[in-house]
């Protein structure tokens, strides 16, 4: 028996499962057998016993699960950190808990009311004491950190867990004697992985499996050498006798039921103490303010998910509810990280969404020296497609040629300091680049009540294909905005792929052409080559397009057809000379409409117009999107997902794929503005066509009889 290890136990006196708060409770409601679990109890109990010092609560009536008292709290020397449950079904164990930890003689630290925090059943010691690893995601949070570094001196390390089933740090993870470590990585998102293997060796992880990890192995008591556990595997055992440990099992099939094994059902209340130790708090706070129809909008939600899905968590400081259907809401947020790199990544998303930060935590944006042309600093910026404002010297400078994926450049002017999207490629060495994500804002309408960057707007078509009446009403109103644009001077930008040609949608998209509503097309060398191929041979992919059927031989027609446009040296050429006829490459021709052909891998010939050099075909493209009112997507994955990367928020979007994947992969840019169309795209242009010649017809005189 080691005389200065000491554990807390509860009998299993009230023990049962009662209610559901996790998910192996699920299905196992007064399932448990009450001998059983006392026999299993006893078992570990005395196993325990015999190397180290058992001291023993009182169960209390009521509270079943007090018999996992690795939930009383959390104690270093003669402080215990009081554990605060998430849960209503369990927070009446506490004043039991707090009871016998002052009858023996601890300080006993209290959190706030509403700061979750479950004792040693989510939060481990380095086995050497050098610090506390702390678990957040399902029970505890975040925030209750600092207040445990703080109260314990120690140095925190957060990690968060992801899956449901290891909903406590101690259900999945294991510090063990000699700095060693078991634990189930996949329980972990990414970055507590990363902190894991930062600070412990690969020599000392000892990785559990998930069949092993379902058995609740990690839930291990280790006594100096001795682990003691319910079950593990050969292969586990064998790894940790490697390692020098003798493995005890135990079986506690009873309490597995509830959620827990040995760990759960003990707590060690004498950990190893370094003298020479310091609170550290890795864990990053900025409060930020939202203004709007926070509700109304789901701005709210989707900011407080965003929070939490990016591995942070929040405080609401202040919420002003606007009280009349026009008035805006105020919220204040303080936003929790584990670290800075998750603070950056959770804000620029917040930022996204119009967050703000609050007047005194405004600073200047964080800039960095470009130091090769082309190449951008480390951790720069990347925009996004919103309207965003930068602060330099103490100004709001708004960003010129917003667009995705580029960096915010500031240089220098004679009319002073401009900000301004650019591509890598473009920053020149010299400019200054946003870095993180201070000093950074979007603009948005605080009346606005369009849910930004939310899924609704795409929602009527992730069921997969939308209705017959669904696509109807979404061309009428298609049809609407094209007739204001057109009738007001405005632009409209059509991209497109071959599909239109196949599905006969050429002579409807040469239509909208000829009739003014379209005034820049984007696109590759396909959609060139079938619709002259379907003008000069009548086929559209070796397929006639008026009978339907495949021509024999069909298949060289578009190589003759690249081959004659060659011989002509353009497009425009083919027109003139009379080569091409009609369809919509002879349209734009004719009505002077620019167009731009971007090549790729898989393109024949290519025609003359096709630009190969991607760089200058991007370029162009970016040229004729400029002011573009609203896009025309029409069934080209390659250029629709091209020019949406293009393309700041404002612009409208309409994006008609077969492929409901294509249009949802449109939306995650999160463009209120973005119509999505899952349908064939000949149909839609039909139906355009058809709703355009109606808005626009002539009034009919009514006869009076
Ligand atoms: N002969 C050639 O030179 C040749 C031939 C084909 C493609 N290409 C080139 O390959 C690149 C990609 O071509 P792409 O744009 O055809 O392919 P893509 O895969 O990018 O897009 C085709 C899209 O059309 C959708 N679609 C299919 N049938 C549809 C229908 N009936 N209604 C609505 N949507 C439908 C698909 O879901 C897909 O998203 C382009 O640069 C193109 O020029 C060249």
């Amino acid at each position: 028996m080691t005389d200065s290890i000491r554990f807390l136990m509860c009998p299993p006196d009230h023990y049962d499962v009662d209610y559901v708060i996790n998910p192996w409770m699920e299905g196992n409601i007064h399932k448990s057998s009450f001998d059983r679990a006392r026999e299993q109890w006893q078992s570990l109990y005395h196993l325990i016993k015999e190397n180290a010092i058992v001291d023993l609560v009182t169960p209390a009536k009521g509270w079943p699960d007090m018999v996992f008292t690795a939930n009383a709290g959390l104690v270093l020397d003669k402080t215990v950190v009081l554990s605060r449950f998430y849960h209503k079904e369990r927070q009446g164990e506490e004043p039991y808990f707090k009871i016998w930890f002052e009858s023996q003689g601890f300080t006993v630290h209290e959190l706030p009311k509403d700061l979750p925090f479950e004792g040693a059943g989510d939060a481990l010691f380095d086995r050497e004491g050098r610090y506390l690893w702390a678990g957040y995601g399902f029970r505890s949070e975040l925030d209750s950190h600092p207040l445990i570094a703080e109260w314990l001196d120690i140095e925190v390390l957060s990690l968060r867990l992801m899956d449901e089933r290891f909903y406590h740090l101690d259900t999945c993870f294991c510090p063990l004697t000699g700095g060693y470590l078991m634990y189930y990585p996949p329980a972990f998102d990414s970055y507590s992985n990363r902190l894991i293997e930062l600070r412990v060796p690969p020599e000392k992880r000892i990785i559990v499996e998930e069949p092993d990890a379902v058995n609740f192995a990690c839930n291990t008591v280790n006594i100096n050498q001795m682990v003691i556990m319910n079950k593990a595997s050969d292969n586990l055992k064998a790894r940790l006798q490697e390692a020098g440990f003798t493995v005890l099992e135990t079986p506690l099939t009873e309490f597995l039921k509830a959620g827990g094994a040995a760990k759960c059902l003990t707590l060690r209340v004498t950990e190893p103490i370094i003298i020479d130790r310091h609170a550290v708090i890795n864990i990053e706070s900025r409060t930020v303010l939202m203004e709007g129809h926070l509700l109304d909008a789901g701005l709210i939600n989707r900011a407080l998910d965003l929070v939490v899905e990016g591995g942070g968590s929040f405080q609401v400081l202040n919420f002003n509810l606007g009280e009349q259907r026009q008035s805006t809401s105020k919220a204040e947020i303080k936003i929790s990280a584990p670290s800075h790199e998750v603070m950056e990544e959770i804000i620029s998303q917040l930022i996204d969404i119009g967050v703000v930060s609050l007047d005194e935590d405004q600073r200047d944006a964080r800039l960095q020296p470009v130091e090769q042309d082309g190449v951008g600093p480390d951790d720069f910026y990347v925009s996004t497609i919103y309207p965003t404002e930068v602060r330099v010297d103490g100004q709001w400078l708004t960003v010129q040629n917003q667009r995705m994926d580029g960096a915010i450049a500031i240089s220098e002017t004679p009319n002073g300091l401009v900000a301004q999207c650019k591509i890598l490629r473009d920053l020149k060495l010299g400019e200054r680049v946003v870095v993180d994500v201070v000093g950074l804002r979007t603009i948005r309408k605080t009346e606005s009540r369009e849910p930004r960057n939310g899924p609704q707007e795409f929602s009527f078509m992730s069921a997969g294909v939308s209705s017959e009446r669904r696509v109807e009403l979404i061309v009428e109103q298609v049809a609407w905005e094209l007739r204001q644009i057109r009738d007001r001077g405005g632009k409209v930008v059509v991209t497109a792929g071959p599909v239109v040609i196949h599905t006969g949608g050429a002579q409807h998209l040469s239509h909208l052409i000829r009739q003014g509503y379209v005034q820049a097309l984007l696109g590759g060398n396909a959609i060139a080559v079938h619709d002259m191929e379907q003008s000069i041979m009548g086929t559209s992919l070796g397929v006639d397009m008026k009978q339907g059927v495949a021509v024999k031989g069909g298949h060289r027609h578009h190589l003759k057809v690249i081959n004659s446009v060659r011989r002509c040296g353009s497009i425009a050429a083919a027109v003139e000379q009379g080569v091409v006829k009609s369809g919509i490459m002879y349209e734009c021709v004719k009505n002077n409409i620019p167009f731009s052909l971007a090549g790729s891998i898989r393109d024949d010939g290519p025609l003359p117009d096709t630009q190969m050099d991607l760089i200058k075909a991007q370029e162009h493209y970016a040229e004729l999107l400029r002011g573009a009112d609203m896009i025309l997507m029409l069934s080209s994955m390659l250029h629709s997902i091209g020019v949406g990367n293009m393309t700041p928020s404002g612009v409208k979007m309409v994006c008609v794929d077969i492929n409901p994947a294509v249009v949802t992969k449109l939306s995650d840019r999160g463009s209120v503005e973005s119509i999505g169309v899952v349908t064939d795209v000949g149909l839609f242009l039909s139906l355009l066509v058809n709703q355009l010649d109606k808005l626009t017809s002539k009034y009919g005189v009514v006869q009076v009889g």
